[in-house]
């Protein structure tokens, strides 16, 4: 049976990593997260003292992207692969509040967009891929034989990240969470280069009503009908 490429793109916190992962674990596809790419780069600059609160430095950062490398890599112990910046593993430190604050911003800037997308067109050559983000099937892989958009209420999206951010034993409150993802929509739907909107030929999923089972199941079906070449 021939391997797809399979994008899994819409708003922040729909549950696209979840679901893209399980996908890629069940068909043996690899699974690429790339907004723990922009993630990365965004580390990197709070690292440098690029960006803070107070500013953002874009020609410097801009300047600085030869200096940013970034792989994935996976022990077989680990559930999933890490993101290491420059040979260090920064998994966990790109998760916070903090760097969720600074990530939008600089995922606007074209040419960071430009350096990632050519690394993730790269892990695609060979298809057999499962990659979630906000321009997959629009720029990334825009041939790719599965498109899905994903999408669920602001409310329901900020409940679960709010679970997921106390769960790693962060001091956050609800409402701040709740503004970082009207915020990042905000940003990543209306900036100029690449806006999160659906792909003409993507398939739409609310899974505000879902559970992961349910999810799984709708999104696994899907992949075995494009892989069979039924649709
Ligand atoms: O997991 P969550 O939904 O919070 O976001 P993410 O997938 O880790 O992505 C973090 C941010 O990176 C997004 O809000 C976008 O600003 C940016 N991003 C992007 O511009 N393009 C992508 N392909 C993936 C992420």
């Amino acid at each position: 049976m021939g391997r797809i490429t399979i994008a899994i793109d819409g708003y922040s916190s729909t549950g696209k990593s979840t679901v893209a992962k399980q996908l890629a674990d069940y068909l043996g596809y690899v699974y690429v997260d790339s907004g723990a790419m922009y993630r990365a780069v965004t580390l990197y600059a709070m690292q440098q003292g690029i960006i803070s609160k107070a500013h953002f430095d874009t020609s410097k950062l801009i300047a600085s992207l030869p200096e940013i490398h970034l792989k994935f890599y996976k022990e077989p112990s680990w559930n999933k692969a890490h993101i290491f910046l420059n040979g260090k593993d920064v998994e966990d430190k790109i998760r916070n509040l903090e760097v969720s604050e600074f990530v939008s911003p600089v995922a606007t800037i074209h040419e960071v967009r430009a350096k990632l997308v050519a690394q993730q067109k790269q892990m695609g050559l060979e298809k057999g891929v499962v990659m979630d983000g906000r321009d997959i099937g629009t720029v990334v892989f825009p041939k790719a034989e599965l498109k899905i958009f994903m999408n669920a209420s602001a409310e329901e999206r900020a409940q679960r990240r709010y679970k997921e951010l106390l769960e790693r034993g962060e001091q956050i409150k609800f409402s701040e969470v709740l503004k970082n993802i009207q915020a990042r929509d905000h940003i990543d739907t209306t900036r100029d280069d690449s806006p999160l909107v659906k792909a003409a030929d993507a398939i739409d999923i609310d899974n505000s009503e879902m559970n992961l089972e349910d999810q799984f199941h709708t999104v696994l079906q899907l992949a075995k009908d494009r892989i069979a070449g039924r649709v």
